[in-house]
């Protein structure tokens, strides 16, 4: 599998942001945990990927599909509940792709419960909280959903 993690606005803030909500560990820990889970699975790649702007996350996945990538996880943040452009982006490089979320947006504010992307999502990860990360590396670096 070639792995690419995608972190859209306001996880750059992981760790300080929301702690009762999103926990204490930063960014940092969530990727450095990811890449230690995707080298004991044999992963032959994995990369990583954090913007606050929705053009310049466009710009990644699309950028995905010249390098390969076979799966993306994607904890798109707000952009989830807004953005007709990511769901497009995504369907236009057609890579399998895993949508995560560390609450559990289902128990929160109604304008979290609809997503643009989960219906072509390949799995859905919400409330598990950061761990919810390694769930995603471990499914997407085993499944044959991901290989082609
Ligand atoms: C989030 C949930 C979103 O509703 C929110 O806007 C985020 C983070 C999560 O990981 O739980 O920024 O995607």
């Amino acid at each position: 599998a070639n792995i690419l993690l995608i972190n859209g606005p306001n996880l750059n803030l992981l760790g300080t942001r929301e702690p009762a909500v999103y926990g204490s560990d930063t960014l940092a820990d969530v990727v450095s945990n990811c890449k230690k889970g995707a080298q004991k699975l044999d992963v032959k790649a994995f990369s990583d990927f954090q913007s606050n702007h929705e053009g310049a996350i466009i710009d990644r996945i699309h950028q995905a599909r010249d390098e390969g990538v076979t799966g993306i996880i994607i904890n798109p943040g707000a952009f989830t509940h807004t953005s007709v452009a990511i769901r497009d982006a995504l369907l236009g490089v057609d890579i399998p792709f895993v949508e995560l979320h560390i609450s559990n947006v289902h128990a929160r504010e109604a304008f979290r419960h609809h997503s643009y992307l989960s219906d072509k999502a390949v799995a859905v990860i919400a409330g598990l909280g950061v761990k919810g990360y390694d769930y995603a590396v471990d499914f997407v670096a085993t499944s044959p959903k991901f290989r082609r």
